[in-house]
């Protein structure tokens, strides 16, 4: 079904077919004066050095100042699933197994069975909460080394609180698992009161950022982690030996953006102000609830009335709109929608037909 969407979104892209596309989008975040002009003064120098392959010292000590570690505790790498791929192959021994909380950016999956990794799900309560006897039972029964959430999530748009991820980490210790918690949307949060804080003060735990998605950067292939020394000097030592290592140009270029707090602010209000319009649309719906979603780039709204299976087909081809079916992620009754790309007026036209398609709908 997914498959068989994106063929026909494809095709509405080479043939240039107008429609709204929820499906999936980039933020694009314009870089500010002066980062371009660190561009023009790093394009004119004439020295190109081979980039540090654990990252720009200039940039690390200002993650590490962000994050209150020390330098030795960062690593930058070439995106978010590169950074993955190196911290397997450097840290995971043979028969390390991982577990996942679902719902989950589905690209994690992939990478790991390709990498021949046995990976085990645990899926969110109903009410999305976290029962956390479940998880200590599956490391219980299990070769499990690693546990991999992302929060904010995607596709929920969902914060799992502090407290929850603060024992998750506890039971990782006492089993000599580690937590990765994947925080790319960390800094769209639209919940004042769950704001995601970049501190971190526990060997169990390693986080993933990136210059995607709260930056709005995701050409510049820029993401870091934060975690113990010793998994920092394995990847970094690993990194070497295969070349790796994110261009310095960019690396300054991200260290001056993530620097220049006012202009990230108003780059924020942007996607907030464009989540607030949406709730605001879908509250005033018959067919639609939002439910759990407070953060991120993906909200994942119910429909409140029965609709097919094949729903996001119909609504592709009569509607021109553009989703991806909850079914997908194991919730028929939701769907992913990817809106920070998209202009007021073109999130108000595809609320609007599906709405009217909802209607329409016995
Ligand atoms: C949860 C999550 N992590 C990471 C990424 C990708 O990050 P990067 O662009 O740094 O590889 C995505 C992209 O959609 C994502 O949803």
């Amino acid at each position: 079904m997914v498959d068989q969407l994106k063929k026909i979104r494809n095709n509405y892209i080479k043939e240039n077919i107008d429609f709204v596309d929820f499906w999936h989008g980039e933020v694009l975040f314009k870089l500010s004066p002066a980062t371009i002009e660190i561009i023009d003064n790093e394009l004119k120098n004439t020295h190109y050095n081979y980039p540090s392959s654990t990252g720009n010292i200039r940039l690390i000590s200002a993650l590490a100042k962000k994050y209150n570690v020390s330098a030795n505790n960062i690593l930058v790498s070439n995106g978010i699933k590169t950074q993955l791929q190196l911290l397997i192959d450097a840290c995971f021994k043979e028969d390390d197994e991982v577990l996942l909380v679902t719902p989950i950016w589905s690209a994690y999956k992939d990478i790991f069975e390709i990498k021949g990794i046995k990976v085990h799900e645990y899926k969110l309560e109903e009410d999305f909460s976290i029962d956390l006897s479940k998880i200590i039972d599956l490391l219980r029964n299990n070769k499990i080394k690693y546990i991999l959430l992302n929060n904010p999530n995607n596709p929920l748009g969902l914060i799992l609180p502090k407290s929850i991820i603060k024992e998750l980490v506890e039971i990782a210790k006492k089993n000599e698992v580690m937590v990765i918690s994947d925080e790319v949307f960390s800094e769209l949060v639209f919940n004042p009161d769950k704001k995601i804080k970049d501190s971190y003060s526990d060997e169990n735990l390693i986080i993933f950022n990136s210059a995607s998605k709260s930056f709005g950067l995701p050409g510049f292939k820029l993401s870091y982690l934060v975690a113990p020394k010793y998994i920092i000097r394995s990847m970094g030592s690993y990194a070497a030996k295969f070349s790796m290592g994110v261009p310095d140009l960019i690396q300054l270029a991200f260290l001056n953006e993530l620097n220049d707090k006012q202009k990230h602010n108003k780059d924020i209000s942007l996607i907030k102000e464009k989540f607030l319009f949406i709730k605001e649309i879908i509250n005033k719906s018959k067919f639609l609830e939002l439910d759990v979603s407070e953060a991120g780039l993906t909200l994942f709204p119910r429909v409140k009335k029965e609709v097919s299976l094949d729903w996001a087909l119909t609504l592709l081809e009569k509607h021109k709109v553009s989703i991806i079916p909850g079914s997908f992620y194991g919730y028929s009754d939701r769907f992913r929608m990817c809106y920070g790309h998209l202009s007021i007026k073109e999130i108000q036209k595809g609320l609007d037909e599906i709405n009217s398609f909802l209607e329409e709908v016995n």
